[in-house]
């Protein structure tokens, strides 16, 4: 390994974008099809890896809500959730908001508190035995009507204690923020953060519309921003967070090649990128993967790289004593490496 390598992979991190059920590996997939007596439409693993040939996002999404249709009880949420946690713990990882997709189960019969109660067991064991923290981000699904995702927030009404915010996921194009402004407005009087993709490959006026209409407090991609330059302005004047995801980028041809992915660019602007993984085990690489990999393509300075891990907690959803905790531990780290 390379020095940049080590340095890399024990950075203190945070992860700000990782949707729960794209970390579901093909090997439990199968262990879940068969502790659930589901059929799949896969003979193997590798016929499942076959599979993941993406050239679009909806291209990924439709083998990625069959996958998660093995997904029925609690304990396939805890085990699925520590199954992420414990890649991630080599990675340097020490905190995560991870995503979830409620209507994806609830619309196959699996009742929300399965869903959050297992969640949130292994992100509890997380903790406890490996010292990552979480948080959990309820995602509405934007091909669905806004009022599926009242009768949603109405399902998580029980749990809005245990739930740091709000986001929007599924496919993008031609399902503007507009459509949820209703529903993101009564995320937001319950007091949740708000978060939405935006401008993965979605038009600046999504993520404009992400800005002014859902009052979002951090942008999920926003890869297009950088076709405006009035909108990099503004992301920038607002610090506003990216949550950037270099091998998804890859993977559903937002990008041709990693090395021209924008990352670095992005900091050049002054805008707050930070890396993450999407869904890892669809996308070829977890936390650690996408920062190497991206890093390596682009030629992350050391300078960048400490950037991009300081603007991954200064994003979190961390009250601000657990900020600094998180930021001194990263200025510990490279004082001595
Ligand atoms: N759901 C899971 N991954 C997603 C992505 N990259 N974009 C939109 N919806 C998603
Ligand atoms: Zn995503």
């Amino acid at each position: 390994m390379s020095d940049l390598s080590a340095f890399i992979r024990g950075l203190p991190k945070a992860e700000l974008h990782l949707h729960i059920e794209g970390s579901l590996e093909p090997e439990l997939m199968f262990e879940l099809a068969r502790r659930n007596r589901i059929a799949l439409p896969f003979g193997s693993v590798e016929e499942v890896r076959a599979a993941y040939a993406f050239s679009n996002l909806q291209d990924f999404l439709d083998i990625y809500y069959q996958g998660a249709r093995v997904l029925l009880t609690e304990e396939d949420f805890r085990d699925l959730a520590l199954a992420y946690f414990r890649r991630v713990a080599a990675d340097g990882c020490r905190h995560v908001e991870l995503f979830f997709d409620p209507q994806t189960h609830t619309d196959r019969g699996v009742p929300f508190a399965v869903v959050a109660d297992g969640l949130l067991a292994g992100m509890a064991q997380a903790e406890r035995d490996l010292g990552i923290t979480s948080k959990l981000i309820l995602c509405y699904l934007r091909h669905l009507p806004e009022e599926a995702a009242f009768e949603t927030l109405r399902q998580a009404e029980p749990y809005l204690d245990r739930i740091a915010g709000v986001g929007l996921d599924s496919s993008e194009v031609g399902h503007p923020p507009s459509k949820f402004a209703r529903v993101f407005q009564a995320s937001r009087e319950r007091g949740l953060k708000l978060v939405a993709h935006a401008g993965e490959e979605g038009p600046p006026q999504y993520v404009w519309e992400a800005l002014d209409l859902l009052h979002v407090d951090r942008i999920d991609h926003g890869n297009r921003s950088l076709e405006d330059p009035r909108l990099v302005e503004r992301l920038v004047r607002e610090g506003m967070t990216l949550t950037v995801c270099p091998l998804s980028n890859l993977k559903l041809c937002v990008v041709d090649d990693l090395a021209a992915h924008p990352l670095k660019r992005m900091l050049a602007l002054g805008l707050h990128a930070t890396i993450n993984s999407d869904d890892p085990a669809y996308f070829g690489g977890y936390l650690g993967e996408n920062w190497l990999q991206a890093a390596g393509a682009v030629g992350l300075t050391r300078d960048e790289l400490v950037t991009l891990a300081r603007n991954s907690f200064t994003g979190a959803f961390l009250e601000p004593d657990e900020k600094q905790r998180h930021l001194a531990a990263l200025d510990a780290y490279v004082a001595q490496a």
